[in-house]
């Protein structure tokens, strides 16, 4: 397999250079195009790939590509894709936040399988989380190509296409709510009296350390809330406070909002 980047941006960087630190890929069997040559230049300069000067010449040296470029930019790119290919078998992942699997095969031949995926911007340092879809012409064995380049820089999961904008509006904007938590809960600290940058510190770890223990022990988040409340305590009289502000019914909201012009987005 060899596998083509199309925009050697910050995602398709991202998501190639954890593929190669994990060995999932091999920079010999990797090609970049951008359509600006100094991206397509310093992306193989970082990661060690062979450099394409074209489409064309990317679609005559691989069978799996990456689609990394900006929404509005996909339609064009996948036809001169489509007709660089001919009728030559190949697989395309996207990461193009909102595009229809049916547009993107719909721009492609038949002989194009597609995946649709939604990482997030976490996948910059490893961490991310993906959902990804299938296209109707997919096989198995493209999502498993799939979950294990996505898994290369954090969590994947398979997800019906219908359930990507809850996806972005869940986990794709999920880190902005983040670090606004992390933002506020410092000012929250700078306000007990503690340093800005121990505060920012001890709040971003504390975030950190809790998503960890959810994901390696498998416990509910609610068994490990209630692990740490002891009768009395400081905890509880802070969850109290949280439950008066309406935390949990503000997620609610924005993950609802999120959802919602997710799906407004994806229909023009
Ligand atoms: N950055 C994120 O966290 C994130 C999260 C989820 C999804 N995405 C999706 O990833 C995609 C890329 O986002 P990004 O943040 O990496 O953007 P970016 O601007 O860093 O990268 C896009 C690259 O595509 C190149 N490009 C533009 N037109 C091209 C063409 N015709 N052929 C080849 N290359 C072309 C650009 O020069 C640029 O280098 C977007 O579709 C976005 O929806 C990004």
């Amino acid at each position: 397999m060899n596998f083509g980047v199309i925009g050697c941006g910050k995602m398709g960087s991202a998501l190639v250079g954890g593929a190669l630190r994990t060995g999932v890929l091999t920079p010999e069997k990797v090609w970049g195009y951008d359509a600006i040559a100094a991206a397509t230049t310093e992306f193989c300069r970082t990661t060690q790939a062979k450099a394409a000067s074209s489409l064309q010449e990317l679609a005559g040296h691989c069978d799996t590509f990456l689609l990394a470029t900006k929404p509005h930019q996909v339609r064009d790119v996948l036809k001169q894709l489509g007709t660089a290919l001919g009728e030559k078998p190949a697989l395309l992942i996207s990461v193009a936040a909102g595009i229809p699997l049916a547009v993107m095969e719909e721009c492609l031949p038949a002989s194009v399988r597609v995946i649709r995926t939604m990482p997030n911007t976490p996948a910059l340092v490893g961490k991310g989380a993906t959902a990804y879809a299938m296209g109707s012409r997919a096989l198995p064995e493209d999502g498993t190509a799939a979950a294990t380049l996505f898994s290369a820089v954090g969590l994947a999961i398979a997800t019906p296409e219908s359930l990507l904008d809850a996806v972005t509006g869940l986990s794709g904007s999920g880190p902005a709510y983040v670090f606004v938590m992390i933002e506020a809960l410092a000012d929250a600290g700078v306000r007990q009296g503690l340093a800005r940058t121990d505060a920012i510190q001890l709040a971003a770890q504390t975030l950190l350390g809790a998503a960890s223990m959810v994901l390696e022990t498998g416990l509910h988040p609610a068994a490990l809330k209630d692990m740490v409340t002891s009768p009395g305590g400081t905890t509880i009289a802070g969850i109290a406070a949280l439950e008066q502000g309406g935390l949990r019914h503000a997620l609610h909201e924005a993950v609802s909002a999120a959802t919602h012009r997710s799906k407004e987005l994806s229909s023009f």
